[in-house]
């Protein structure tokens, strides 16, 4: 339908906003794509040493993943939209972190937008799929491991304690792409190298 597109469209924008990249730029800091692992996104812009930058990038980042889905959640109805539209508009946010319009396409890797997007989903899925982020990161200091590991739980807990409906396929398209955005975290997981949380930041491979 034409409001489902255009909830669609319109969280694809929102999502192709780079915060990372805005809000380094604000503040007068390094460009993240040229420092650490050169990803856009609030792990990268803390090996910068910044932790106000990281956490704003952490913030906005999630806001967007979050409001457009809550948006849904709350007016969807109103709007004539399905309720697992809401679902797709995360995605659709998730997408424009990955690949945004503003920025050449070349964007993040969609942690801190998902976990928005399942938050405005549903806050229980939400908060279960950040314990896991965050147990993780809390015993290995891993942040990617952590987000992949998140990534496995999120269709898991839905299923098993809500089931299934077509909201699935966007959550499990979430978290698919969100694993293969980590192939060379992977790698470094397995050859030892990855860097841990808070580690500054080397220049850019
Ligand atoms: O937020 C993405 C995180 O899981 C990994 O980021 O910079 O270590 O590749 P990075």
């Amino acid at each position: 339908s034409l409001p489902a597109a255009a909830a669609i469209l319109a969280a694809y924008l929102l999502g192709s906003l780079s915060f990372a990249v805005l809000v380094s730029r604000t503040m007068g800091l390094a460009d993240p794509r040229s420092y650490g692992s050169g990803n856009p996104g609030a792990t990268n812009v803390l090996r910068s040493g910044n932790k106000k930058a990281a956490l704003m990038t952490l913030l906005f980042d999630a806001l967007k993943g979050y409001l457009p889905v809550l948006a849904v959640v709350l007016f969807g109805a109103r709007w004539g939209l399905a309720p697992t539209v809401a679902a797709f508009v995360g995605l659709a946010a998730f997408v424009g972190h990955l690949w945004p319009v503003f920025f050449r396409f070349q964007g993040g890797k969609g942690v801190a937008t998902a976990a928005g997007a399942l938050l405005g989903l549903n806050p229980a899925l939400g908060a279960a799929v950040l314990a896991v982020w965050l147990l993780v990161a809390f015993t290995t200091r891993y942040s990617s491991l952590a987000s992949i590991a998140a990534a496995f739980c999120a269709p898991l807990v839905q299923a098993l304690v809500w089931g299934v409906d077509l909201s699935m396929l966007a959550i499990v398209g979430m978290s698919l792409l969100l694993v293969w955005r980590h192939e060379g975290n992977i790698r470094k997981l397995l050859a030892g190298t990855e860097s841990k949380i808070g580690q500054k930041a080397a220049p850019a491979a």
